[in-house]
């Protein structure tokens, strides 16, 4: 009771707030329930890059990992990109530096590289075209048949892609660490427990895993699956966060995580005191240097038009 006029207060403030500083919230859809509540949207990576490169705030304060606000500021340099929590990173994003990828371009000189947009800025600056988990697999299929193609970081999305469209690709060994704990034999445990139940999965997750899914999503097309399918119970394999959009949305159906351990830590640092801080202080701003901005944002527009 104490925590929910707690959160009443803040979002008084943070609605005034944002009207003086002409300022858009945007949250992943993995944030902590209270700050997808203060949210102006919620999404996914793809739906959230979109509404930073088109809205007409002054401000965006960015509820998600580092390489989505740097996103944003790539899209909307003229924009001020606010993080509350400046230590919210993505670990797969860490996972491969712009050096190590230039060794790997030096490898297959005339390949085409597909940068997941869990990347640094760094990264997509060396990349062609970038994708997220909504569009990988169109975005491979734009490629010319003959194209070599060099898709990274993460290796299980590449394994989803290749699958799908029959191409092979050069991985890089990247993964997400919350994914990863989404097992085969949860899998196998759970539809035993809820034989009714649709499964969605994210496509972060282990070929073993999605071998026993019925559908394979972004967090918001995950959403918008269980919104349109007649499942009344479903298995859901991503990171758990996602639950609690999904109960919102749908309070008429029940959702069962794959692994409740499935945990992105780092999208759990931010706060709705830490929103209220970044908006009262300006704090913490995200800027990408002109070079690399201009490169990475090649890559990125290259995949809005798809
Ligand atoms: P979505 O773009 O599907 O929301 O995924 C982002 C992400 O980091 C998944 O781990
Ligand atoms: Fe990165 Fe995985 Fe967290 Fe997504 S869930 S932000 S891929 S570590």
């Amino acid at each position: 009771m104490r925590e929910q006029s707690r959160n009443e207060k803040i979002k008084e403030k943070l609605g005034r707030l944002k009207k003086e500083r002409q300022a858009v919230i945007l949250a992943h859809n993995y944030q902590l329930p209270e700050v997808q509540e203060v949210a102006d949207f919620c999404g996914d990576s793809l739906e959230l890059s979109r509404i930073a490169a088109r809205t007409q705030a002054r401000i965006i304060v960015f509820c998600g990992v580092h390489f989505m606000a740097q996103t944003a500021s790539i899209l909307s340099p003229e924009k001020r990109v606010l993080m509350p929590d400046i230590n919210s990173g993505c670990p797969m994003a860490e996972m491969l530096s712009a050096g190590q990828l230039r060794r790997l371009k030096n490898k297959y000189p005339e390949a085409v590289v597909v940068a997941y947009v869990n990347t640094t800025a760094e990264v997509k600056a060396e990349a062609d075209i970038c994708c997220t988990s909504s569009n990988a697999v169109e975005v491979v299929s734009s490629l010319r048949n003959k194209e070599e193609v060099i898709f990274v970081p993460d290796k299980y999305l590449a394994d989803f892609v290749s699958q799908k469209t029959k191409r092979k690709l050069i991985i890089w060994e990247g993964f997400c660490p919350a994914h990863i704990k989404i097992l085969a034999e949860d899998l196998e445990r759970e539809k035993r427990l809820h034989p009714n139940a649709a499964v969605v999965l994210h496509p972060e997750c282990m070929p073993e895993a999605i071998a026993l899914s019925d559908a394979v999503h972004s967090t918001s097309n995950m959403c918008r699956y269980v919104k349109t399918n007649s499942a009344r119970e479903f298995i859901v394999g991503t990171e758990v966060g996602i639950i609690y959009r999904l109960k919102r949305d749908n309070p008429d159906k029940e959702f069962y995580p794959a692994a409740p351990g499935a945990i992105c830590p780092d999208m759990k640092r931010i706060t709705v005191e830490k929103i209220l801080h970044s908006l009262e202080e300006l704090k913490f701003e995200i800027k990408v240097p002109a070079r690399i901005r201009n490169q990475a944002k090649k890559a990125i527009d290259r995949m809005l038009t798809i």
